[in-house]
């Protein structure tokens, strides 16, 4: 199993660190256009290898895509970080091209890949991937719902006062401030719905806490964050390398799933070797239905500045 992380700064680091302590992948290749700094980073983590115990080979290399040649899972997080105060999506000039050049880059070396897009706005930068490199849908995948819930879980069981590994819960809809749908109503302690335990008030601040979880940590550090994204990244890649069927939101290319078409956004996906495996969809109700129409709208309006 080979994976590709293209962008070696903070986020990607992570992925690739997170990647390796897993030990399920004989090799990460990190790629950076900055010189010597992927090559840096793969070999400060090469030296925790025989600390943290694992034996993945991880390298970094300066643009030279040849050495990504034949690899299974491609992970881009490459383009500039928000700063404090921006949204996501003021990053899609930029990030944009830089999106479409390294996705390009990288199917030529593996066409037969599965690329997981990190790069923001994400939702809009997995649209492109889908609409500039004619992979199926099943392999480009975007990586945003996977965060967004382990920042709902986090602030569940802080409402709860429950450890974390005690409540579940899921976000679905546009990987944004304003898109991300919590869903509230589905969340659990242990089977026991989290309304059951704490206020409507509460829960909602559960909500809103969640929805301005990166720009949160934003505004903390002056970038944006990277420790949660890459472990959710490597939980995607994960899933796939060991064909585990695991359930995720992840951000796909919709056909009339929950009534949305022509647009990339996160909603339940199944995870095994073939990348999305299904699209699982759940019964919402009216306002869930009406935030994701909202956040779908959100999307597509972002899509729109895209020069397909
Ligand atoms: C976040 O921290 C990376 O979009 C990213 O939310």
């Amino acid at each position: 199993m080979k994976v590709t992380v293209v962008g070696a700064g903070a986020v990607g680091a992570s992925c690739a660190e997170y990647i390796a302590i897993k030990d399920f992948a004989s090799e990460v290749v990190l790629v950076d256009i900055k010189e010597g700094f992927a090559e840096g980073k793969a070999m400060d983590l090469m030296q925790t290898a025989s600390l943290n115990g694992f034996d993945t080979k991880i390298t970094g290399v300066t643009s030279d895509y040849s050495k990504t040649v034949g690899s299974d899972i491609c992970v881009i997080t490459s383009g500039i970080p928000r700063k404090p105060g921006m949204t996501r999506e003021e990053l899609i000039g930029i990030n944009a091209g830089i999106v479409k050049s390294v996705s390009a880059s990288l199917i030529e070396q593996s066409p037969n890949t599965i690329i997981i897009v990190v790069s923001n706005p994400m939702d809009t930068m997995t649209y492109l991937v889908h609409k500039t490199t004619g992979l199926p849908k099943n392999r480009i995948i975007g990586m945003g719902g996977a965060l967004d819930s382990a920042r709902f879980k986090y602030r569940l069981a802080e409402a709860v006062g429950a450890p974390i590994s005690d409540v579940d819960g899921m976000v679905i809809g546009g990987h944004s401030d304003t898109g991300m749908v919590p869903l509230t109503r589905l969340a659990t302690r242990n089977s026991v719905p989290v309304s059951h335990l704490i206020s409507d008030d509460r829960l909602n601040q559960v909500k809103e806490d969640t929805k301005v979880g990166g720009a949160t940590l934003t505004k903390l550090l002056g970038t944006s964050a990277w420790y949660a994204p890459g472990a959710a990244v490597s939980g995607l890649v994960q899933a796939i390398a060991c064909d585990q069927k695991k359930m995720f939101p992840c951000s796909t290319f919709l056909e009339g799933e929950y009534g949305l078409n022509d647009l990339c956004i996160g909603v339940p996906v199944i995870l095994g070797k073939n990348g999305i495996e299904s699209i699982v969809e759940i019964e919402l109700n009216d306002a869930e239905k009406a935030h994701m129409q909202e956040s779908a709208a959100g999307v597509s309006k972002t899509n729109a500045l895209l020069e397909l």
